[in-house]
């Protein structure tokens, strides 16, 4: 069965662009940087821009080229940080090799980072301290489980990945909710030992079909988060159609994804806002 979040993303919209609307004064703008013009990041740009306004508020990119230096965009961010005008902002994902992107993380303004990429803002998932931003995919993990009424205490979930900004958020805020997490990767030799055991399976490693139906049990529910496109053709991590078809709940990947993380970007972007302004 389809995890139906068609549905529960409208009703999280409607009520940002609520909450939105009761802004009497000038309305939020979520400024971002784009260097590296990937097919991936045009996309997400896209829908960021497309989501923010659906909600009512502005939309501002700064596009670099490519082959900027890395000592130009630091010190522009720099000056981000300083210009009391532009509160919170993001840096598309991924930038150019030349760039080296733990320094660039590190140079945002952790009080002006609503997508969660600073480590001030990822330590604080560590130690259960809920007054930053939430990072935004791991957050919508979450909704699902609270939307489907799951409990996660004493849950055996297996978690497939290994990267910063999605695995090891969803990983520890699963620990702190009382999850009896395993954590695998895609050179883990027998993926299928612990997944055949889990009750929740979350992909998160950007293989292609890399979690088949033969490797979960009829009740696990799968958590896909992303796909891979090779030569045009879409992958998910999971073998979505058999797994679907065998009545496993299983969130369904691409569309809704976008949805749903761009929609946690701008509630994190709201809260940074009424801290601003209120
Ligand atoms: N690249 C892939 N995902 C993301 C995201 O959530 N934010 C940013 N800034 N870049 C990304």
């Amino acid at each position: 069965m389809i995890i139906d979040w068609k549905k529960i993303s409208e009703k999280i919209y409607e009520k940002l662009k609520d909450d939105v609307s009761q802004i009497t004064w000038e309305k939020p703008t979520l400024w971002a940087i784009l260097v590296w013009e990937n097919s991936a990041s045009l996309r997400y740009i896209r829908q960021k821009r497309k989501w923010a306004e659906f909600v009512w508020m502005n939309f501002e990119l700064k596009q670099f080229d490519e082959k900027v230096s890395e000592e130009e965009l630091l010190e522009f961010i720099a000056s981000w940080n300083k210009n009391r005008s532009i509160s919170w902002y993001i840096v598309q994902l991924p930038v150019p090799q030349h760039i080296n992107s733990t320094k660039l993380l590190r140079t945002i303004s952790p009080d002006k980072d609503v997508d969660w990429f600073h480590p001030e803002n990822q330590w604080k998932i560590l130690i259960w301290d809920t007054s930053g931003f939430a990072p935004c995919t791991p957050y919508w993990v979450m909704w699902i489980f609270k939307k489907l009424n799951i409990d996660l205490i004493g849950k055996k979930i297996v978690v497939i990945g290994r990267s910063n900004i999605v695995w090891k958020p969803i990983t520890a805020m699963l620990i702190n909710r009382w999850a009896t997490v395993t954590c695998c990767n895609s050179q883990t030799p027998d993926i299928t030992e612990f997944t055949k055991m889990s009750d929740i399976v979350i992909c998160a490693a950007w293989q292609p079909w890399l979690l088949k139906l033969e490797d979960i049990n009829d009740d696990t529910i799968v958590i896909d988060v992303w796909f891979t496109v090779i030569e045009g053709k879409i992958y998910w991590d999971a073998e979505f159609d058999n797994i679907h078809a065998n009545w496993n709940l299983i969130t369904p990947v691409p569309g809704w994804v976008w949805r749903l993380t761009v929609a946690n970007l701008l509630k994190n972007t709201l809260k940074a806002y009424k801290i601003w302004n209120m």
